[in-house]
């Protein structure tokens, strides 16, 4: 397994810097399998909670190559994706279901009925409901072993994104449907042909289901996300950068960085 080149330990969470984003995503693929594999030999199970964009696309390519090279079977792990977009069909190359489809759910074996990801066809009326019963989902299946998250530059995780709420209020927040922040409508325009084609809303897991996780790994690439790694390491706990709300679970936390993510800290 690629080596860090470094380990710290800020803000309650293991840090470990890689020399590049292949190595980093490698590792991260690894410590995943690793999970897989001890859940599995201990409880006969495994339940992920999942993440999409740019950022984890390396990671699944590898869980898709130790599956196929024998060595990683998913046949006995559920998924629980942190978001998808709201309206959207799952058909829709843009939807996060679609995404999972092409990266991972379609290349392994993992069972349809195992494979979650938030509706974006639920009526308006009943999304609220949609989302609590998500929430249930992973409470009825154990808890998840472990969150896969990515950062976006405005330091959201899953769309829980930057706002003024009470710090308690935030840190309780169910998962539910949101508007989606300037910045993050901004960062989607490449995938939707601009920013006006961006589906505005989503449903996210909550800030609070993706803190109850028994592990939580967060990965960051690049220099677009090195001020929110900074930010949410060294700086206070704070609604307005969701990232920094996981200083609440210290021991669970563990950042995988490239070096051009990293150069913030010091
Ligand atoms: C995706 C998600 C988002 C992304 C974040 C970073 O399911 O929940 O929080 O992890 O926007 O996206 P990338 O990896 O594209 O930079």
């Amino acid at each position: 397994m690629s080596a860090p080149a470094r380990a710290l330990e800020l803000a309650g969470a293991s840090v470990l810097v890689f020399e590049d984003a292949a190595s980093a995503c490698r590792h991260a693929a690894d410590r995943i399998a690793g999970v897989i594999r001890d859940a599995v030999g201990l409880r006969g199970k495994a339940v992920l909670g999942l993440a999409t964009g740019g950022t984890p696309i390396p990671i699944y390519d590898r869980l898709v190559a130790l599956y196929q090279a024998g060595e990683l079977s998913f046949a006995d792990v559920s998924t629980y994706n942190l978001d998808e977009y709201y309206p959207i069909h799952p058909s829709d190359p843009n939807s996060y279901r679609a995404y999972m489809h092409r990266h991972l759910f379609g290349r392994v074996d993992i069972a349809p009925n195992r494979a979650h990801v938030l509706d974006g066809t639920v009526p308006d009326s009943f999304a609220d409901a949609h989302a609590a019963e998500f929430d249930r989902w992973i409470a009825a299946d154990g808890g998840l072993d472990l969150q896969l998250l990515g950062i976006g530059r405005n330091g959201h995780i899953g769309f829980n994104e930057p706002t003024n709420l009470p710090l308690e209020t935030a840190l309780n927040l169910p998962t539910r449907l949101v508007d989606l922040h300037p910045v993050t409508v901004a960062d989607a325009a490449k995938d939707f042909g601009g920013e006006s084609r961006v589906v505005p809303r989503a449903l996210t897991v909550g800030v609070a289901p993706i803190l109850a996780a028994r592990s939580i790994l967060i990965l960051a690439l690049g220099a677009g996300k090195a001020e929110a790694v900074t930010r949410a390491l060294t700086g206070p706990m704070t609604p307005s950068l969701p990232a920094s709300l996981l200083q609440s679970a210290p021991g669970r936390v563990t950042w995988m960085l490239d070096a051009a993510a990293a150069r913030g800290l010091g």
